[in-house]
């Protein structure tokens, strides 16, 4: 075990952590329904990335909901700070060497589709590497070559699907397209990213994805809708909409993870 996971572990006592969720912007509310909570700073966490970004706290939080003891991250790094796809892998590593296999994503989207607006949530049932990047360059071993022919674990894709029935919530299936942002997209690049398949576009979960492939965890991934992408409105796109609008679909996600998680 390396010197972060252990750390983290240190801290444990008798909680261990079946679930780690990453949490998106707007989305830190979920972490006040944790019973027993520590919280672990990420800056008192060998190598763990540190980030900038408004709206991203950069802690991990680890209790129980309900029966099911889980850890929350709130402030993943994204790719467009350093332009590092693999900056978020001493994250996904640790999880793993906790024994962590189920790792749980969320993030804030923008809908290229007419019928999901903002608020809305979806279930990322596939994704579109955009970016040109990935958080496995420079990995040397033939392990590098993970398939991502199941990157989102059915099984655990149906329990959401069912939790959010139980919610009384309805949600989207769709394509999460990754961007490497910062600036956001063009409506040109919406109208090919519609044309090509795509149902949301952001710029976050892809690379902790493959990243959970490539030490065998499984993983699941639900989008909140912030906004129509661009072009698709005359409104220009801002970071302040997302993490205005953030919290009102945060609400709903927070209702089908507890659902998932707790009951
Ligand atoms: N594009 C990219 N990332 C985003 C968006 C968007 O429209 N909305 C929230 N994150």
């Amino acid at each position: 075990m390396k010197p972060a996971a252990a750390y983290i572990q240190s801290k444990l006592g008798d909680l261990k952590p079946e679930y780690a969720v990453i949490l998106g912007s707007g989305l830190g509310a979920l972490t006040d329904s944790i019973e027993g909570a520590i919280s672990i700073p990420f800056s008192e966490i060998d190598g763990f990335p540190q980030s900038a970004v408004s709206g991203h706290k950069g802690e991990i939080v680890v209790g129980r909901l309900g029966q099911t003891h889980v850890l929350m991250l709130s402030g993943r790094v994204h790719y467009y700070e350093h332009g590092d796809a693999g900056a978020m892998r001493p994250v996904i590593e640790a999880f793993h060497e906790l024994g962590i296999e189920k790792l749980l994503l969320t993030n804030a989207a923008g809908s290229v589709q007419q019928d999901m607006p903002p608020g809305s949530i979806m279930q990322i049932s596939d994704h579109i590497n955009f970016s040109g990047s990935n958080p496995l360059f420079g990995e040397p071993s033939d392990k590098r070559f993970v398939g991502l022919s199941n990157a989102y674990d059915e099984e655990l894709a149906a329990q959401f699907r069912s939790a959010a029935k139980k919610a009384d919530i309805d949600i989207h299936q769709g394509v999460y397209m990754w961007f490497s942002g910062p600036s956001f997209e063009t409506p040109a690049e919406i109208k090919m990213a519609k044309i090509i398949g795509a149902d949301a576009v952001g710029m976050s979960t892809v690379p902790e994805v493959i990243l959970a492939r490539f030490y065998g965890m499984r993983a699941t991934a639900a989008s909140i809708i912030t906004n129509y992408a661009a072009g698709m409105t005359d409104d220009e796109l801002s970071h302040q909409e997302t993490k205005d609008m953030a919290p009102v679909g945060g609400a709903k996600l927070v209702k089908i993870l507890h659902a998932m998680l707790a009951e």
